[in-house]
């Protein structure tokens, strides 16, 4: 089997990309490198099943080359702005790096006669909802650019599949945690902490809670989905969550530091368009016979050791 990922060379996508080389498929990665980073896939650059290409997912004319040089069976689009923060100051970089994407990507398949994708999705589609989240939930009502451009992508590709016999799957991330971070707040604090060892500036109240899986078990998820007709919507996750307050005490105590002293900006959310309070209803995945292995905490704790 011949897989695209596009954002091959972030975070996740470099995880994906190393099991699904060990599960034997041909791996092909497109990103333009705006977050993640070449040195990411360093141990598949020469392996003659692996291949990069350091492209924009919106140069269509570029992407279709790709799709006319590898006959792809499925594509994962992973490409997209993850910094949340950043695009909340710049609509655009959301528009363009998380919606426009996967316009291109799936008219380029639909071009090519590609019929699988799995679609990256998140939690933020949801908005700031208070009740467990199940993937039948109506009206939707996403507060931050990025969610809107990923429930507008749920949409096209929604449309796509009924119009040109996709079978996708979208999978709602929650937080995922691991080694080689590129964002959040595990990935933050260590920095924050290399820097200055005394003091750590924690956006909010410190009170947001929120699940983190562990990547290793979302990618996991990611092998184990199936593809029927038309779309299908799966959260995966955790049914543990961990406080913000409580990764700044999971890292700083990994990290060895004692008597650290947390500077709270305040307010319930740590930015605009942060919901700070999610759980999943995780009825429909687990039913397919997956489960995450690591609780929320155990992920962050180990996220955090194996980013030192
Ligand atoms: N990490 C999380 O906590 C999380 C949570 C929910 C959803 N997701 C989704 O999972 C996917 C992967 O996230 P990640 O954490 O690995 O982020 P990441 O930033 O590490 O990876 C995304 C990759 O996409 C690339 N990219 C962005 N815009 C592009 C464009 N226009 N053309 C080509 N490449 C482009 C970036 O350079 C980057 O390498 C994203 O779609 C993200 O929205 C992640």
């Amino acid at each position: 089997m011949n897989v695209l990922i596009t954002g091959g060379a972030g975070f996740i996508g470099c995880h994906l990309t190393g099991a699904l080389r060990s599960a034997g498929c041909g791996v092909v990665c497109a990103d333009n490198l705006r977050l993640g980073g070449r040195e990411r896939l360093e141990k598949h650059l020469s392996d003659p099943g692996f291949f990069f290409y350091e492209t924009d997912i919106c140069d269509e004319r570029r992407l279709g080359e790709i799709f006319a040089a590898h006959s792809f069976d499925r594509v994962y689009h992973l490409a997209a702005n993850s910094d949340i923060q950043h695009g909340g100051k710049d609509p655009s970089i959301d528009f363009h790096d998380t919606f426009l994407t996967t316009v291109s990507l799936l008219d380029t398949m639909r071009r090519h006669g590609v019929k699988e994708i799995l679609f990256a999705s998140t939690s933020a589609v949801y908005g700031d909802k208070r009740e467990a989240l199940r993937e039948d939930a109506g009206d939707l009502r996403p507060i931050s650019y990025y969610g809107a451009a990923k429930l507008a992508s749920e949409s096209f590709i929604s449309a796509y599949a009924a119009m040109n016999g996709l079978r996708a799957c979208v999978i709602r991330f929650p937080n995922v945690v691991g080694p080689r971070l590129t964002h959040g707040a595990v990935y933050d604090f260590i920095a924050k902490l290399k820097k200055d060892p005394a003091k750590l500036e924690i956006l909010g109240d410190g009170k947001q809670e929120k699940p983190y899986i562990y990547v290793l078990d979302l990618v996991e998820a990611m092998l184990s989905m199936n593809y029927p007709e038309g779309m299908d919507i799966y959260n995966a996750g955790v049914e543990t969550a961990t406080t913000v307050r409580r990764i700044a005490d999971i890292v700083c105590g990994e990290m060895g530091l004692a008597n650290v002293e947390y500077r709270f900006t305040g307010g319930a959310a740590g930015w605009l368009g942060d919901v700070p309070k999610f759980q999943y209803d995780l009825s429909k995945i687990h039913a397919l016979g997956w489960r995450a292995k690591h609780t929320s905490d155990e992920a962050v704790r180990l996220a955090a050791r194996l980013s030192l």
